[in-house]
């Protein structure tokens, strides 16, 4: 009797843990819509055949522009140029409204750190792949879930955190002092 109870007791905790460490994790990040469907294959690929810095441009004065306002777009999109209900809903509702859309960064820190894109791309001369991965030619926006608790992206928390950047400077022999990234 007293050993059915046992048992019964550690299975119970073994489910509730298996349920915490596959169920939680998911619970844990809201998904939140991206204004437009975007591809930036159909721009980059071999038929778009744009560059990086077409859209993604880098001011004189060094800055980055980051992701590219509507005016970018509607150079090409004030008609549809192709057949595909994106393009068309695009053109619709934001082209011809004159509706800016509000695009989710999926690497976004919080303003309290400092990240300048020209240092690390045209002095550091490093790649949008190593920090980006894939997306710059990817067919389809992924999934834009952020954490409940920790406000970041699901993005930064696998793999743009402080200490992935800390990593890499630390790697490099740059340095890394709290004011470096922090003002
Ligand atoms: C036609 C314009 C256009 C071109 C060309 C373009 N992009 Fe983009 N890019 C966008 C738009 C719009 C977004 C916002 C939607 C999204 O996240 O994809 C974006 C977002 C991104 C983001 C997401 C940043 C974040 O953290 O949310 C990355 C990374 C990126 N682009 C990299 C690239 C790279 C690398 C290339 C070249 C291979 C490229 N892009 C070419 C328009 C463009
Ligand atoms: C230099 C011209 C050019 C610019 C600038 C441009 N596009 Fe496109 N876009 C194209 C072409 C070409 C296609 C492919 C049309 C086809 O064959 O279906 C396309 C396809 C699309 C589509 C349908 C495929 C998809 O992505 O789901 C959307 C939506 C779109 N563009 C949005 C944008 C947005 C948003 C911007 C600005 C950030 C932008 N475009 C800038 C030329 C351009
Ligand atoms: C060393 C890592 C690293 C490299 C290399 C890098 N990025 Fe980023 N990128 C980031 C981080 C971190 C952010 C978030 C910055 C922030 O929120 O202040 C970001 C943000 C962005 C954004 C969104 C900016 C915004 O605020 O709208 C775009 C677009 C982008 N990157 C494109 C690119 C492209 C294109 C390249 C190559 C030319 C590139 N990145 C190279 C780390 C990197
Ligand atoms: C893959 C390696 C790599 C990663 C990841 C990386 N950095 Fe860097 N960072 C560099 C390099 C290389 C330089 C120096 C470029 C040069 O001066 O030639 C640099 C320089 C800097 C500087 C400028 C310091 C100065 O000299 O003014 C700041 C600020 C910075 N990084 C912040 C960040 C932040 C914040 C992150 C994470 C979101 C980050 N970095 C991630 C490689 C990296
Ligand atoms: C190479 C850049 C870099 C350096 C150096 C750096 N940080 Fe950060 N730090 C970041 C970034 C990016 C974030 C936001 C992402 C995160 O929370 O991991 C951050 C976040 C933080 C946070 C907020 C954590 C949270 O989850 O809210 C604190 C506190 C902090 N840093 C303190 C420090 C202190 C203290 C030092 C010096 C010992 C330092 N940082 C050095 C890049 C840096």
């Amino acid at each position: 009797m007293k050993i059915a109870r046992f048992l019964s007791y550690f299975s119970g905790l073994a489910i509730s843990l298996a349920a915490g460490w596959t169920v939680l994790p998911q619970a844990l990040y809201k998904e939140v819509p991206q204004p437009a469907s975007f591809s930036h294959a159909a721009h980059t690929g071999e038929k778009g055949g744009m560059q990086c810095t077409d859209c993604h441009a880098f001011r004189t004065d060094g800055s980055f522009a980051g992701v590219p306002k509507l005016e970018t777009c509607a150079g090409c999109h004030a008609e549809p140029v192709g057949e595909t209900a994106s393009e068309k809903r695009f053109v619709e509702e934001f082209v011809k409204k004159e509706r800016e859309p509000q695009w989710q960064i999926y690497s976004r820190q919080p303003d309290n750190a400092w990240f300048p894109h020209s240092v690390h791309v045209t002095r550091g001369k490093l790649a949008c792949e190593g920090c980006h991965g894939s997306h710059g030619k990817s067919a389809a926006l992924p999934a834009y879930r952020v954490n409940r608790i920790t406000g970041y992206s699901q993005t930064v928390m696998a793999g743009m955190r402080m200490d992935d950047c800390v990593a890499c400077h630390r790697q490099r022999g740059l340095s890394h002092s709290c004011l470096d990234c922090h003002k």
